[in-house]
């Protein structure tokens, strides 16, 4: 990774504003930014460790550990809150198996929080693989139940 690190920072360039692109750019990568490399990337732009570590700890979109092989997220925004998210998002833990925020034992799945997709009129909602999926109900889940089966 600390090669991926020195390539990226020469295209991209080394100054501080790139952290949060570089970041994404590693999970890209990686699917997920591992701590061990929190070091290099520090070093690469200059800053603290501690300063890569509070960015990566404040956004909940970087994962600090391998994902599950498939990656249901469930919006926990305000809109999809008001249409049923809280009883989605328990139903689909208890549906696949997994806690919110947890990677399933078996490592088929991981089941993320997400804020806000910008389809609030038609949820609750949720990302399967990155595909969207609007008015998640007890069908939808058994759909998505089965696809990340697979
Ligand atoms: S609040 Fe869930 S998509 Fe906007």
């Amino acid at each position: 990774m600390e090669e991926f690190i020195g390539a990226w920072t020469a295209r991209h360039g080394k100054s501080r504003d790139r952290l949060l692109p570089l970041l994404h750019a590693i999970q890209e990568e990686a699917g997920y930014v591992d701590d061990a490399i929190v070091p290099a990337i520090a070093q690469a732009l200059n800053l603290s460790r501690a300063d890569v570590h509070g960015v990566i700890t404040f956004y909940h979109d970087f994962r600090r550990a391998a994902p599950g092989r498939h990656v249901v997220k469930l919006c926990r925004a305000e809109s999809c809150q008001a249409r049923g998210g809280a009883a989605i998002e328990e139903a689909a833990a208890r549906r696949l198996g997994v806690p919110m925020g947890e990677t399933r034992v078996d490592g088929q799945l991981s089941l993320e929080p997400v804020y806000c997709l910008g389809l609030c009129a038609i949820g609750p909602n949720a990302l399967v693989d990155g595909r969207p999926v609007a008015r998640v109900d007890a069908a939808a889940l058994e759909r998505i139940a089965a696809e990340v089966a697979a």
